[in-house]
Order: structure tokens, then sequence, then C-alpha cells
């Protein structure tokens, strides 16, 4: 590409070294085996997650030092197939005059055998009167999949190419593709209303990006600022994925402040116009935010999100890490709905299968074989003779974290009010689900401190963590009546 500088810079080097010392010291043992997370320090978005070399690629926000969000820096690791990750050193530090305040979200492509980054770089001063001067640009970076440069052309695209009454302080999160002669990328940004909007640029060379249009806004009616956009074709329909903040809580759907949210649309190419049809929530539990997507080799469009909530941070103290990933999930369409199912590769670590067929439940059950903190667990639950059916996993004598099915009111729930987490957070959510006459599918991924439930082969997902000593691993059934379930179960053994 030319025209990249070398960068020479103190504030990576010292990430480096003490990210390489500092995550030596904490055991894997208490680390989640199978998802992605913080090798020390704070971690929130994935970012840049992308194909390079016929590997993929996670990056994340980052504050080494601390298990608080702090000056963020670009954490880096790849994978062969999103179960089996591999560390590797950060990428980012905020070292350059316009990110000194921060290397912030954004995303990544593969170009004629470099790895191209485009992120946002944050000025934040303090004046004299204590008042922040703030302003967010976006930046490129270009690397081998190790080191990466800043171009010495940042900020590519700054304050003045936004469209006019946006503010300057939000401008956040590039999602850049590429498709014929031109890269394309869309950016969150805030609408004089103060509201969220999605902004399109265009340029030829990645250097050079002019403005193209407003896809979309909120019109202050899904939330305030939209952060972390993605855009992409699935199945025929145009989908857009935002994470709203400062959303105002709308039945079982949306919940008050950080959501996130597919806008499903058709894209005038031609026009640059994004045609909204509909929006519906993505993820139903207390963590889940900020997801990003790429496509494989085979077609297949995989999103992950980062598994914690800005409202709701329940990590323990004493922990030296803070933040996981989702499983990388699949997306598809059905019915104008997303569907999402955990990437398919997990099968291939699939240890100690337990099954049970039309076992019947009565009050509380206990099955052999059927425990553990790093599991796969298929339960279909069938009857009409039931009225309320509970799954507690990760219990011990004096905690449980309990996942509950109401077949009268359709009604899921999730609670970890009892999960060793002594503090008055948010730790229940519900879910209405499809009736089907006390059927329902429940698929958990349980990876130490998180459970994934895959509602319905995907329809919807809760996605929730709990940090319950590791030694409660036990897991019972119960139900208020006769139920019948099938159950399988697998083991998770990463080695
Ligand atoms: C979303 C977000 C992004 C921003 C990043 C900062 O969680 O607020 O908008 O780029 O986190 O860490």
């Amino acid at each position: 590409m030319g025209n990249i500088i070398r960068s020479n810079s103190k504030i990576l080097d010292k990430a480096r070294i003490f990210e390489k010392e500092a995550a030596n010291n904490i055991s894997y043992k208490e680390k989640p085996s199978f998802h992605l997370s913080a090798p020390v320090g704070w971690i929130n978005d994935p970012n840049g997650f992308s194909m390079f070399k016929g590997e993929y690629h996670l990056f994340y926000q980052y504050h080494p030092y601390d298990i608080k969000w702090g000056p963020m820096h670009w954490g880096h690791s790849k994978t062969k197939d999103f179960i089996k990750w591999e560390q590797l050193p950060t990428v980012l530090a905020p070292d350059e005059e316009y990110d000194m305040g921060g290397c912030f979200s954004g995303s990544a492509i593969e170009l004629d055998g470099t790895h191209v980054l485009m992120y946002t770089g944050v000025v934040d001063k303090v004046e004299e009167d204590g008042s922040h001067f703030i302003r967010q640009t976006q930046c490129v970076a270009i690397g081998d999949g190790i080191d990466y440069e800043k171009l010495d052309c940042n900020p590519v695209i700054d304050s003045f190419l936004l469209p006019e009454g946006s503010k300057l302080e939000d401008f956040r999160d590039p999602k850049m593709w590429k498709d014929g002669d031109y890269f394309y990328v869309v950016v969150g940004s805030r609408h004089a209303d103060e509201s969220g909007q999605i902004l399109l640029y265009k340029s030829k060379d990645l250097r050079n990006w002019s403005f193209v249009s407003v896809l979309d806004r909120s019109e202050n009616k899904l939330g305030r600022m939209w952060e972390c956009p993605d855009f992409f074709k699935l199945d025929g329909s145009d989908i857009m994925i935002i994470s709203p903040q400062e959303v105002k809580a709308k039945g079982l759907k949306f919940h008050n402040g950080h959501n996130t949210a597919y806008l499903i649309g058709q894209y005038d190419k031609e026009n640059y116009k994004f045609n909204r049809e509909s929006y519906e929530p993505i993820d139903f539990g207390l963590d889940f935010y900020a997801p990003q997507t790429l496509e494989t080799e085979d077609g297949r469009r995989i999103m992950i999100g980062w598994m914690q909530s800005w409202e709701n941070n329940i990590v323990p103290s004493s922990f030296k890490w803070c933040g996981m990933m989702t499983i990388p999930r699949e997306l598809t369409m059905k019915d104008g709905h997303l569907i999402q199912n955990p990437i398919r590769e997990i099968e291939n670590y699939y240890k100690n299968t337990v099954k049970y067929e039309n076992q019947l439940i009565q009050n509380e059950v206990n099955l052999d074989g059927i425990l553990g903190r790093e599991i796969d667990m298929t339960v279909e639950i069938s009857g009409t003779d039931y009225e309320d059916f509970t799954i507690s996993v990760a219990k011990n004598n004096e905690y449980e974290t309990i996942i509950n099915f109401d077949p009268k009111k359709d009604l899921i729930s999730f609670d970890r009010s009892y999960s060793s987490k002594l503090g008055d957070l948010l730790h229940k959510r519900e879910i209405k689900v499809r009736n089907q006459n006390g059927k329902i599918k429940l698929r958990l991924i349980i990876d130490k401190y998180s459970v994934e439930i895959f509602v319905n082969d995907g329809e919807q997902v809760m996605t929730s963590t709990f940090y319950t000593e590791l030694d409660a691993t036990g897991i019972s059934f119960y139900a208020k009546g006769n139920a019948t379930v099938s159950i399988e179960k697998h083991d998770i053994v990463v080695e």
C-alpha cells in the first residue's frame, strides 16, 4: 500500500510486555474454555471480526491494566474454527494525537494480502473549566496479522465529512466492506435531535472518503445514540445491526438502557437508500452488546457479541480479567426473523455424551451424568399436564441459576438472583415465546460463567452471565405436574 509509517510506539510496547506477563499469572482453569475472554484486564466490543489468510481474527476493545474500562487499545486473537482461540499481541494503542483518547471500535477486511483495520480515533481533552473537548474520527491501520501501522494520513474521515447538524462528539464504530471498485463504511453518529443515525461513506483507495447518505435514523424512536452498526445481506434481506443507547423499555422486547436490534429492509444500492421494514431485538438476556459479523469462506454469516452489560457488570472484583465474547453464532433468516444457532464446529469438541429420551419429570429430579459447567445441552420439554418447568444449573448447596418455562403464559425466565452475586443489580429477565401447547426446545451453551439459551432452534436467544464458584456443577430439573423431557448433553473439551 505504501505510505505506511513504521510506528515506534512506547505505549503499544508497554501493553505488549505487560499483557504477556500478566496473562501468564492467570490460570486457564478460571477462564472460559471455548469462549474468547479478556487475556488480562478489561475487554468490551468485538472489533475487526474478519478472515485473514485463511484464519478468523478477532480484535476487541481492551484496557489491559485494570478490570474497568480505560484508555482503549485493540487486543487481538485468532481462531481456525471459532472454538479454540489463540492469543496474539495487542495491535493498537492510543499513541497518536488523533487517538490519544482511545482507539475505539471498528472493523477489518483482507486486501491484497494485507489486513486493513478501520477504527475510531478519539480526542478527549479536559479544558481549564473542567469540560471535555471530544472529537471522534475514523482512522486506518494496515498490518500483516501481527503488527499494524497507522496511516500517516489519519484520520481518513474527520468531522468535516459529517452531514450538517450531526454532533461532532459522537461519530464512531466504522464497519467496512468492499463492493466492486469501492470500499464502503457505515458509521454510528448522533443527529442534532440527540438520537442515532447511520452514515454511509465510500472510497476508492481507503484514504480519500466521501459522505454518501444517511441510511437510517432513530428519530428518538429506538433509543438515542446508535453504536456499532453492521450491514449485510442475509437470505435475500438487508440487515442492519445496531446497538442503541438509552432505549426506553417496551414490553419484554426492549429493556431500559443499552439494547441491540436488527433492522430488516431492502437496500437500494443505486440510490444508497435503506428502506427499513421492521426491527426486532437480537438477544433477550442480561449480557449481550455490540455484536459484529463476518462471512466465512463457505458463505455462513457469523455473529459474535460482547457477553457483558454496561449497566449490570457483575464480574467479581477479585478477578484479574473482565469480559467475554458470546459463542460465534450462525445467522439465517426464517419467515422474516433472524435465526441464531451456535457455530456448528462446537460439535468437534463433544465428549461424554449423555442422552435421556421421554423421561418423566415430576417434582425435582437429578439425572445421572447430567452436570457440568462446560456443556452443550438440549432439553426438549413436552406434555400438557404441567404448569411450571425449571432447569437449575451451576448448582451447589448454596446457589443455583434458574431457567424457568411457564407453558401457560409462554414465558421463559432467566434468574441469577441466587448465583452468588450479592449486589442489587438486575438479575432476572423474561421472554415471550411461541405457543406450542407445552412443547419447547431449549439448547443451553454453558461455559463456566455464562449460559446462552437458544430457544426453538435459534428463534430467540437469551444470553447471560453468572459468576458462581466453579465447583457448583449441579443441574436439576423440576416440574409442577408431569412433564416429559428428552435431553442430550455433551461436555465441551478443548485441549
Ligand atoms: C460500545 C462502545 C462503542 C465504542 C466503544 C468504546 O460498547 O461504546 O461505541 O467504540 O464501546 O470502548
